[in-house]
């Protein structure tokens, strides 16, 4: 049986899991590519840590420069991370016109333009599934599955560890800090939590899906960003109450006249399927001008997971090695007609407002002018008998309205004498 060369570069949890995957399933794999996927060098700074897989000393290096030059290797594994020695080992592998295959979200929002370009310019593969959604192939179902329809709408709940965060606050009335600490703890969020708290993962993995989607090259800074750090428990039980749950959101969407890429916590109607996605897992609904809705869903993070995605992909990239069809898949198709970026203040949602009003006649007929004198209607409101000194939470649904005009009517409102603290405020998803 013919044999394709594997070089993968680092060795922490990820390629443990890819080397462990790769051991249980090689005769499957075997029959099924009708390649022998033959692992050639593990390239890591350690050489010493267990990581609980048994591998031939004698392939472990920490050369990784080397491993990609090694004429023995015919495909590139990149499970490093990071954007500058996974960018360099990357562009080396593409210019030797060897097949990449990597789980670097951070990599392909940053610099993607680049990355894709020396694909396509060297006529080397680059597969990214374990990318976005850990091991749910939604990379694939958009490239391939999907290629007959034009996407108008992707949702997802792409952060396993904000997931959790939220499903707790909901589940056991706690606060943030709390909840995250105690992740922390158990190991479902990094010690360093902010790349999944602050939304940041979320964006990346937006932007590698927009690519996808609608074939347009969006930058991290063009992304609505907003994450979950400053989410109360008090809004999550209030949103309850009203049907909603909170989640954080990659939203994307394209009109005929604009995208928009966002990332923030949105309510969710509990009736919705996304609502009903807990704990870690990951969901993406896709919405095709053909298929109508898709819905994705699996574990979108961990060891075996994403190591899942990137056996898949190192099977499609030895296949293609194999049958000299390089670029057969191509990494990214610029889409010629696909609208500009909508400005920020454009985006049209519905909001959740709670406001800190004083309990005293007349206060809500001044908010409801200033959310009238900008086109915002209200569609719903509640008031709690819930007091913090002389103030109570004012909880208003709105109906929809642009962006620009909350922020207006809101700098307006919170610098009312009888608003007491800053509006809290978070988008509605509807889904229609
Ligand atoms: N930290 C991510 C999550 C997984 O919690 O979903 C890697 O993107």
């Amino acid at each position: 049986m013919k044999e394709v060369g594997l070089g993968i570069l680092g060795f922490g949890t990820v390629g443990a899991g890819v080397v462990e995957g790769l051991q249980k399933n090689g005769d499957l794999l075997a029959e099924r590519t009708g390649l022998r996927l033959a692992l050639r060098a593990i390239a890591d700074v350690d050489l010493e840590r267990d990581r609980g897989v048994s591998v031939d000393r004698s392939i472990l290096t920490q050369d990784a420069a080397a491993v990609v030059e090694d004429p023995s290797i015919d495909v590139v594994v990149e499970l490093i991370g990071g954007t500058t020695v996974a960018r360099d080992l990357t562009l080396k592998a593409l210019a030797l016109g060897k097949p990449v295959v990597t789980a670097n979200k951070a990599l392909l929002a940053e610099y993607g333009d680049e990355i894709y370009d020396a694909a396509r310019k060297h006529g080397a593969d680059l597969f990214f599934e374990a990318s976005v959604g850990g091991g749910i192939p939604i990379i694939r179902a958009l490239r391939e599955g999907l290629a007959g329809n034009r996407i108008t709408q992707i949702c997802g709940i792409l952060n396993g560890t904000c997931n959790y965060i939220l499903t707790r606050m909901e589940d056991d009335l706690l606060p943030f800090d709390q909840v995250l600490a105690e992740a922390q703890e158990a190991g479902y969020a990094e010690a360093e939590p902010s790349l999944d708290v602050d939304g940041l993962d979320t964006a990346h993995k937006a932007v590698v899906l927009a690519a996808q989607a609608f074939g347009c090259s969006v930058r991290m800074s063009d992304v609505l960003l907003e994450g979950i750090r400053d989410i109360d428990a008090m809004d999550i039980e209030y949103a309850s109450e009203l049907g909603y749950r909170i989640k954080l959101l990659a939203v994307l969407k394209a009109g005929d006249a604009a995208i928009e890429v966002r990332v923030h916590p949105a309510l969710v109607p509990h009736g919705h399927m996304l609502a009903s996605v807990g704990g870690v897992y990951n969901a993406v609904l896709v919405t095709g001008d053909v298929v109508g809705e898709t819905l994705y869903y699996g574990r979108g993070a961990g060891r075996e997971p994403t190591a899942s995605a990137v056996i898949g992909d190192i099977a499609d990239a030895a296949r293609n090695r194999a049958a000299q069809t390089p670029g057969r898949v191509p990494a990214f198709v610029p889409l010629q007609d696909t609208p500009a970026l909508r400005p920020t203040d454009a985006v049209r949602t519905r909001y959740y407002l709670r406001l800190s009003l004083k309990d005293a006649p007349g206060m809500f007929g001044h908010v409801a002018d200033i959310l009238g004198a900008h086109g915002i209607s209200i569609a719903s409101v509640v008031q709690k008998e819930v007091r913090s000194g002389e103030y109570v939470p004012v909880v208003i649904l709105t109906h929809q309205a642009e962006e620009g005009a909350f922020h207006a009517a809101l700098r307006e409102i919170d610098a009312l004498p009888e608003v007491g603290a800053p509006t809290v405020r978070y988008r509605i998803e509807d889904f229609d």
